[in-house]
């Protein structure tokens, strides 16, 4: 193998491959969805220093991404489509793999090394958490924080009120379709029973780049069908202020995805506050928000705004749910 392909919304994923790219002297080529490529430059940037070739999505090179455009010359692009340009390319080259930054279960799986530390801090400070809070985009850094969690309790230890926190413009856990849907926009991965917002669903281009998928991982989608999780939805506004407000008391200004679970944390411990319940609320701040500088900049000068998505293209991306059996 020679060269690494894949999809990016956030550029968090995007950049770990590239940095994986540089040491074991791999071509990595990032499809990054067109609206994070405009919006996070210096995403763009930290992949390209490692060598990346990074390339907004929905782009003239592939089959897929110049169906999209042909339909939507102006598309802001999406994770679906940007999965489909990447699985395209390493389809037709035999030097080229293909690798996912979320969704699957060997993704999950190795993203539980979070929870799993979480854990053995806990011990450490003779505490366990009460209260477990991630925000999902795919459902990587949810599910390996919630699911050792989850595990314990399955086996008899302290039962969790654990917490999935998604963008309100783009939810698929509080009121997506659960059903076999495609990982894709133009249906080359397998069927995924998931919350699905359907594949060719659009999102607005609000700025949790990394929260923008129209489905989510089947496993985190059991969880919360299961009643072992339940999930809430947040506007961006609200959530950049719950960020600014971690800021100041923490130190770290954490990425507009992570903004969603301390928006979530800081709810909660408000309303331990007012019941006067004592709680251990443990929530994953998923990213540094060091790159979204633009993204702070706007809302500070108050241009960002809480978008709605379509309806309409809603519908549309239901209706063309696969039927299955
Ligand atoms: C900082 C950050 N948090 C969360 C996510 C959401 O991904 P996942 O749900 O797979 O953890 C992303 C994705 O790019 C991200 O960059």
């Amino acid at each position: 193998m020679k060269r690494l392909t894949t999809e990016t919304g956030a550029g968090q994923w995007g950049s770990s491959l590239s940095l994986a790219g540089a040491f074991f002297g791999l071509e990595v080529e990032v499809f990054m969805v067109k609206i994070s490529y405009q919006q996070k430059p210096y995403r763009r940037a930290f992949m390209e220093s490692f060598g990346a070739n990074c390339i907004a999505s929905p782009s003239e090179l592939t089959v897929a991404g110049r169906a999209v455009l042909a339909a939507h010359p102006d598309s802001t692009g999406s994770l679906g489509i940007a999965i489909s340009e990447a699985v395209e390319r390493a389809v037709q080259r035999d030097d080229t793999k293909y690798a996912l930054g979320s969704v699957l279960n060997h993704v999950l799986l190795h993203q539980t090394v979070i929870g799993q530390e979480a854990i053995r801090q806990f011990d450490l400070a003779d505490d366990y958490p009460d209260i477990i809070i991630g925000c999902t985009g795919g459902g990587s850094n949810f599910g390996g924080i919630a699911f050792p969690f989850i595990g314990e309790q399955l086996r008899g230890g302290p039962k969790v009120a654990v917490i999935a926190v998604e963008p309100a413009n783009c939810p698929t856990l509080t009121c997506g379709r659960y059903a076999y849907d495609f990982g894709d926009t133009s249906h080359l991965t397998p069927l995924l029973k998931m919350h699905t917002r359907g594949s060719t669903f659009v999102p607005p281009g609000f700025h949790a780049g990394g929260l923008r998928y129209h489905g989510m991982a089947p496993l985190v989608s059991q969880v919360v069908a299961s009643g072992l999780a339940t999930a809430r939805a947040f506007h961006q506004l609200e959530c950049f202020e719950a960020g600014v407000q971690f800021a100041r008391a923490e130190g770290i200004l954490p990425a507009p995805e992570a903004n969603h679970a301390v928006r979530a944390a800081i709810d909660e411990a408000l309303r331990c506050k007012e019941s006067g319940e004592s709680r251990a609320i443990l929530f994953n701040l998923s990213g540094h928000g060091n790159f979204d500088m633009q993204a702070y900049t706007d809302y500070f000068a108050g241009k960002l705004y809480d978008q709605p998505y379509a309806e309409e293209e809603l519908g549309m991306a239901l209706a063309g749910l696969p039927s299955v059996g």
